[in-house]
């Protein structure tokens, strides 16, 4: 028994905000450092008041639709997201009442850059146990709503959008092998650390970041891990015909593939349009790859994620 994608769905909120856009608008920035650091161009920002719910919902309907799926078939519902609407209930049952399903298991992932790649990692167990059939996995982001816009060093880097896969139960190859690990030693280096209590935000609510320690620890794990999820599929990493790997920094993205050894051609990158949408940017990028037609039925795609935590996560399938 396999899980295996049917269906893909992405959305990005409104019109690309550019580098120079940034600068514009006042931020202590330029087109030049942000490309040379990260290579990104320009990200999507929701509009006030817009939700990761409302952005996992219109990506969620994408793929339903893709896979000819009516909502009310699905019997599970995992939503990766590190900006929920609430505190609770959690984005996955707002996503569920939104699509109209009663019944589904529904509960969100919290595991921030690296959640889409655990919670696809949670479907293929529930799907592979027997207890599951047909399974949505999204990843949704507002990060733009945790940003501390006076902080040039950080607020270049993110994106808000949503991505989503649906998953069915299936004697065909799908989902070859997964893998998710953690450190929680390194919270320290990327983190929100604040919390909402007694009617008041305490601590900060802004995400922090070292962004050296995150850039080395990103791709020492980002290679490890696809190197243990193709070994378990019985595979090279250099066999696979596309790497998706979580959409932070180009530079981490170069850098993975060459130890990898796959070529940049093999490479999908949605970073220089994106920037990084966190839980969203693997979906999101998956999605538009399936879509343009550069992934193909039958080949073999290793999605990795990399984030707060620290979490790493990983999975090889045939599409
Ligand atoms: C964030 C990152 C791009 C910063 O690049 P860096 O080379 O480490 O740059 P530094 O933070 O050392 O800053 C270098 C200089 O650029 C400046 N700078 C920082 N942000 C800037 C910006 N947006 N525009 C212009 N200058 C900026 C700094 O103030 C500093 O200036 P100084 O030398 O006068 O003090 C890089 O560390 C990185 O990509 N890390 C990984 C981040 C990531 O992927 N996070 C998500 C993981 S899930």
């Amino acid at each position: 028994m396999f899980s295996r994608l049917i269906g893909t769905g992405s959305y990005l909120p409104g019109d690309p905000v550019t580098n120079h856009d940034l600068a514009a608008r006042g931020i202590d920035t330029n087109d030049e450092w942000i490309i040379t650091r990260t290579g990104i161009r320009s990200r999507h920002l929701a509009p006030a008041g817009t939700t990761s719910s409302e952005l996992g919902l219109i990506a969620a309907q994408r793929a339903l639709a893709m896979a000819d799926i009516d909502p009310a078939e699905l019997d599970l519902i995992i939503v990766a997201t590190s900006t929920p609407d609430y505190i609770f209930p959690s984005t996955a049952c707002l996503i569920q009442g939104k699509l109209g399903n009663k019944g589904a298991a529904a509960f969100d992932v919290q595991a921030v850059c690296s959640g889409f790649a655990y919670a696809l990692g949670i479907a293929d167990k529930f799907i592979r146990s027997d207890s599951h059939k047909k399974a949505l996995v999204v990843g949704a982001e507002v990060f733009s709503r945790i940003l501390d816009w006076n902080d040039r060093g950080t607020c270049v880097l993110f994106g808000d959008g949503a991505g989503a896969v649906v998953l069915e139960a299936s004697d065909k190859p799908g989902i070859l092998a997964t893998a998710m690990h953690a450190d929680g030693s390194q919270n320290g280096i990327l983190n929100v650390p604040g919390q909402v209590c007694n009617g008041q935000v305490t601590g900060d609510p802004f995400l922090r970041m070292d962004g050296q320690a995150v850039f080395k620890f990103a791709v020492r794990v980002l290679s490890d891990i696809a190197e243990e999820v193709a070994t378990a599929a019985g595979m090279q990493t250099s066999d696979v015909d596309w790497l998706i790997p979580h959409q932070a920094n180009i530079r981490i993205i170069e850098a993975t593939g060459k130890k990898l050894g796959i070529n940049r051609d093999k490479v999908i990158v949605t970073v220089d349009r994106h920037g990084n949408t966190s839980a969203a940017s693997v979906p999101l990028a998956l999605d538009e790859a399936v879509r343009d037609g550069r992934i193909q039925r039958g080949q073999k795609v290793l999605l990795e994620g990399v984030g707060g935590g620290f979490t790493w996560g990983a999975a090889l399938l045939e599409f």
